[in-house]
């Protein structure tokens, strides 16, 4: 089961061209999103949203005591940065880099688990193998959190089994980073379509949720 989380503005930036991404959503959002994260074994990101935001990735909502969810970040070539909070608390919580090279040792000795998998176009981890790989650790659901390099390519593949979509009354324009990237799409008939199961207010934000058709 894969779930796609996009935050975004009304028209679909996740961040300025600049990378400023905190906060587009408000706190009652957010607090969802910790709710969400609580409920799959994995939480995944693209590496460059790693660089960008050094995310925990963790659930904070108040009073839980229940199973962190793993961590896992889509890096080929293993950039994640020594400092960042993901490498800082992998002996505490699973930490998993996903890469198409060699585990590199300064993660290893962390405590990050490095997954090597085959890879697909301009070297980067193939999807379906990702998932197989992180499922054979045990990890069958995940919560994709961006940003949209890794959201096009999860949607891309046919592997977004739903979409949670908190939308934040703010235009951000253009030149802002989008919450999809390229699909390549040739024929609108071609375009990945999903049905609404449900909208709701959250504060100022608006929570779309849905399924695959
Ligand atoms: N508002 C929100 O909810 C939200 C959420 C997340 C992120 N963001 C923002 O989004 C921005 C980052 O998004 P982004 O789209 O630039 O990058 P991204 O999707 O976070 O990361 C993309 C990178 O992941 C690596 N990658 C590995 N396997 C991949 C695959 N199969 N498909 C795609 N990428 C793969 C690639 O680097 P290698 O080739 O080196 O592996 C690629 O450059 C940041 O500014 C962040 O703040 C916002």
């Amino acid at each position: 089961m894969i779930t796609l989380k996009l935050a975004s503005s009304l028209d679909g930036r996740i961040a300025t061209a600049a990378g400023e991404s905190r906060w587009i959503t408000g706190p009652q959002a957010r607090e969802a999103v910790h709710r969400l994260r609580a409920a799959h074994d994995a939480v995944l990101v693209g590496v460059e949203t790693a660089l960008a935001d050094d995310p925990e990735l963790t659930v904070r909502t108040p009073g839980f005591s229940g199973r962190q969810p793993a961590r896992v970040v889509l890096d080929s070539r293993q950039r994640l940065a020594d400092g960042c909070k993901l490498v800082a608390g992998a002996r505490e919580i699973p930490t998993y880099v996903v890469a198409t090279t060699p585990p590199e040792p300064r993660l290893v000795q962390a405590g990050v688990r490095v997954l090597t998998v085959p890879a697909l176009g301009e070297d980067r981890p193939e999807l379906k193998s990702v998932a197989a790989a992180l499922a054979a650790e045990g990890l069958d659901s995940l919560l994709v959190e961006g940003g949209g390099q890794v959201a096009a390519s999860f949607l891309r593949c046919g592997l977004v089994d739903a979409i949670e979509w908190f939308r934040a009354p703010m235009v951000i324009g253009g030149e802002g980073r989008p919450a999809v990237g390229a699909l390549a799409l040739t024929a609108l008939s071609a375009a990945p379509r999903f049905r609404r199961i449900d909208v709701s207010l959250l504060g100022d934000d608006l929570w779309e949720r849905y399924r695959r058709v």
